[in-house]
């Protein structure tokens, strides 16, 4: 039976007839010996293999070159060489497929530019493979986190009819050929539909029957924006809940991002370990950080004072009635607060018609969470749950109540104040690792004119 190296590296003592199974990462010979690196992606070390000249299938060892599968198998024992516990002595090896010379990932050191155009292979190395398990294990975490706290996983749908976020950034999902906007009564579903900006305006509908409930799925935007964080297929998470206020949405977000946090530290140290040394070095300051103290809150009419008043040019305007740019986001963050923040109360103009109006008139409850190195990662608000005010925020934004007389009619039968929010998970997961582009923390990154592998 094949065990997994993470498992054999944690062993306590010797042990005889193990059979493991990986990648030669390298191989170096000298008299009579030879010492494989295997690596089997389950933890980010290697382990070394020692192969005596004789041992059965050593006559493929010229074969076994960087990049090859192997089988070996053999005994456990400890090892003489400094930085490592255990080797395993080969009783047998076998090698099963080959890599020729043309093997891309020979040398350490490549670039993540380059590593994008090879984003079948990346994943065989230390930093990818890193990042890969780390997702896995936060994509746990945030089950755990609201599983504990008596949400329910809706699963929403990918295709829909709706514009969410009213920023007309979707994709269209049609079956028509030629002109699809002829007769879109002709398409598939009968009407126009798209790819799902959010799952919000159905967890709505779920949260105001189950109380609270989150998704976690794909999400797609068709901004045609080249920056190092967005993507035009990422995965959000999208809590909501019934009852809940702006002050109530805001403790969640602040305790959600510091579980994720302390998850990370407690539970993910080896690849930890390696972000800190190849990508950030202040990765562990961060969290320790981010854990330890309060979040800002500060309404967004103040946050534009204080960027007025900080003497920076910056490259956007800043002015009130004007979205905060990701440059504005990271100084209020970085370096005027040096804390992530949350900005809340956001003028009406400049947010989706959902956002509950405040008795100003003017602003709505909305809130972005700000955190250092990354700007916004969490976008939320409370909920308009008055009829005829939602009605008045579609008039405003121009957009038709029969459109969306399902998300209206929540307002109509039972209605509550309830409030949640959306958290992007490549983000997230940048900010946890110091990986800085998006395209590099999820496998195979969906962005403009890319779309490969
Ligand atoms: O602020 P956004 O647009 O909010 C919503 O979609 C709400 N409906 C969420 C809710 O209240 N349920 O997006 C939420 C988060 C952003 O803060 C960001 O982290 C992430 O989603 N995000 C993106 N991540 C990667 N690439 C993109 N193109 C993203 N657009 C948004
Ligand atoms: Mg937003």
């Amino acid at each position: 039976m094949r065990k997994l190296i993470k498992h054999i590296l944690a062993a306590t003592e010797p042990q005889e007839a193990l059979t493991v199974k990986g990648w030669v990462r390298t191989r170096r010979d000298s008299k009579g010996l030879s010492f494989l690196e295997l690596n089997d992606g389950s933890c980010l070390a290697s382990l070394q293999v020692v192969v005596d000249a004789g041992t059965p299938g050593s006559e493929q060892l010229a074969q076994l070159t960087t990049g090859a599968s192997a089988l070996v198998e053999g005994s456990l024992v400890p090892s003489p060489a400094a930085g490592q516990k255990w080797e395993l002595r080969a009783a047998r090896v076998e090698l099963i497929g080959l890599a020729d010379q043309g093997y891309p990932l020979q040398k350490k050191g490549h670039t993540p530019e380059f590593l994008r155009t090879i984003a079948h292979l990346r994943p065989r190395s230390n930093l990818f493979g890193a990042v890969f398990r780390l997702r896995s294990r936060l994509a746990f975490a945030v089950h755990q986190f609201f599983q504990e706290r008596d949400f329910v996983y809706a699963h929403t749908p990918i295709i829909t009819a709706s514009d969410c976020e009213g920023a007309g950034e979707m994709f269209r999902v049609t079956s028509l050929k030629g002109n699809i906007d002829e007769k879109p009564e002709a398409d598939f579903f009968g009407r126009r539909t798209y790819l799902t900006v959010s799952g919000q305006l159905e967890g709505e509908a779920l949260a105001c029957a189950l109380s609270r409930i989150y998704t976690f799925g794909p999400t797609f935007r068709a901004e045609n924006s080249n920056t190092a964080r967005h993507a035009a297929e990422f995965w959000m998470i999208e809590p909501e809940m019934a009852f809940c206020d702006l002050q109530g949405d805001m403790d969640l977000a602040e305790e959600f991002i510091k579980a994720l946090a302390r998850y990370t530290l407690e539970q993910c140290g080896e690849d930890l370990a390696l972000f800190a040394r190849f990508v950030d070095k202040t990765v562990r300051e961060r969290l320790h950080f981010v854990l330890e103290r309060p979040f800002v809150r500060v309404p967004y009419g103040e946050a534009v004072e204080i960027l007025k008043q900080s003497g920076k040019t910056f490259e956007f305007p800043v002015q009130y009635g004007l979205n905060l740019q990701s440059e504005h986001e990271r100084f209020l963050t970085e370096e005027h607060f040096k804390s992530p923040v949350t900005v809340f109360n956001y003028p009406r103009e400049i947010k989706p018609f959902y956002m509950r109006l405040n008795d100003d008139g003017k602003t709505v409850t909305a809130m972005d969470v700000l955190v250092p190195g990354i700007g916004e990662v969490i976008g939320g608000a409370q909920r308009e749950e008055r009829l005829e005010q939602l009605l008045e925020n579609m008039k405003f934004h121009k957009l038709r109540p029969e459109d969306y007389w399902w998300y209206v009619d929540l307002r109509r039968y039972g209605t509550v104040p309830h409030a949640g929010f959306g958290l992007g998970f490549e983000r997230l997961l940048m900010f946890l690792t110091g990986v800085s582009n998006i395209r590099d923390v999820i496998p195979f990154a969906r962005t403009p004119g890319n779309a490969e592998f």
